[in-house]
């Protein structure tokens, strides 16, 4: 079987309380299920994974060597400027999907650039929770060969 981690990072799991009007109303919780629901429909089963601590991110993705074909990352504002999470990614060799729930190119400059986009398999934004779903599909299609 297909096996995908999904990994969010710093304050994701405030998803619809923190600032509806660029993030969305959809739970961090109702994300989940949202994707493990895709997940039951395309036969992959998904690790789900969101942290605030940038060490425990990095120490998730060792601790999935092995254990995924493909991963889902939205690493959140560590997106921007983290050297030491885009080390951590790139050492991981399975494809990922890049995924941002506002369309980050449309938001301040600082925000404009990922440390991780020129190495993902693809990237998604602007999409909110649904966003998430639609890489799903995406990175599953990919990791089948189709
Ligand atoms: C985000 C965009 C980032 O700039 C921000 O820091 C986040 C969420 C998004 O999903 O739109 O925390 O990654």
């Amino acid at each position: 079987m297909t096996r995908v981690a999904v990994l969010n990072g710093p304050n994701l799991d405030l998803l619809g309380l923190r600032e509806p009007e660029i993030y969305g109303r959809t739970t961090f919780l109702e994300l989940e299920a949202m994707v493990r629901e895709e997940a039951a429909i395309l036969g992959v089963t998904v690790d789900w994974f969101q942290t605030n601590h940038e060490g425990a991110f990095l120490d998730k993705l060792r601790a999935l060597r092995g254990e995924v074909d493909g991963c889902i990352i939205n690493a959140a504002a560590w997106t921007h400027d983290n050297l030491a999470v885009r080390d951590a990614v790139l050492a991981f060799p399975v494809p990922f999907v890049e995924v941002h729930l506002s369309n980050i190119f449309a938001r301040e400059p600082e925000r404009r650039h990922s440390v991780l986009a020129d190495r993902a398999a693809g990237f998604l934004c602007g999409f909110g929770a649904r966003g998430y779903v639609l890489a799903l599909r995406a990175l599953v299609g990919r990791l089948r060969g189709e």
